[in-house]
């Protein structure tokens, strides 16, 4: 599922954070799996993350390729990566704790790769993030001072 929730916790050892709501099948299944992955798409995936946003997991049998996103096992983990993604996190979850109406699920890094637009930097002359600015008929990114 898309989300806007991650946070960079620590850096040795290598901790991510998210916020999941927990009704989302998302959440289920990194609390039954111990695991997830954390992907970075490029903006010309928006509209497949829209689709993410809209279905629940538990409606389909494959609710990334429903959308249209090919994916692999993970490198050292079984988790999902998807084929396009420009960066992905592989992580183990490391600690999960109820906070309001939301679970924050800790994951620790243990595989970490990209398609070569992130090295020790992110080359933005071939890598354009989504930048959400909200839901209008879908999924839209801010397009940026681009051509
Ligand atoms: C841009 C965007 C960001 C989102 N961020 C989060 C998030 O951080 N945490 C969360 O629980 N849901 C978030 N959502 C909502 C989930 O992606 C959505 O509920 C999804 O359909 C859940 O799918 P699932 O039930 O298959 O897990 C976000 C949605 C959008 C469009």
């Amino acid at each position: 599922m898309p989300v806007v929730s991650y946070a960079s916790v620590s850096e040795s050892p290598p901790l991510v954070a998210i916020a999941c709501n927990p009704d989302s099948f998302t959440c289920k299944l990194i609390l039954r799996s111990k695991s997830f992955s954390l992907s970075l798409l490029g903006r010309e995936d928006t509209a497949k993350l829209g689709a993410l946003a809209t279905t629940h997991g538990g409606e389909v049998t494959d609710k990334l390729l429903s959308a249209g996103l090919a994916h692999r096992k993970g490198e050292k983990l079984n988790v999902p990566v998807i084929a396009s993604a420009r960066a992905t996190l592989e992580c183990s979850l490391e600690s999960s704790r109820t906070l309001g109406d939301h679970r924050l699920l800790v994951g620790r890094v243990r595989a970490a790769h990209s398609d070569g637009t992130f090295t020790d930097s992110w080359d933005f002359r071939r890598y354009r993030p989504i930048l959400y600015t909200g839901w209008k008929d879908g999924m839209t990114s801010y397009e940026g001072p681009y051509e």
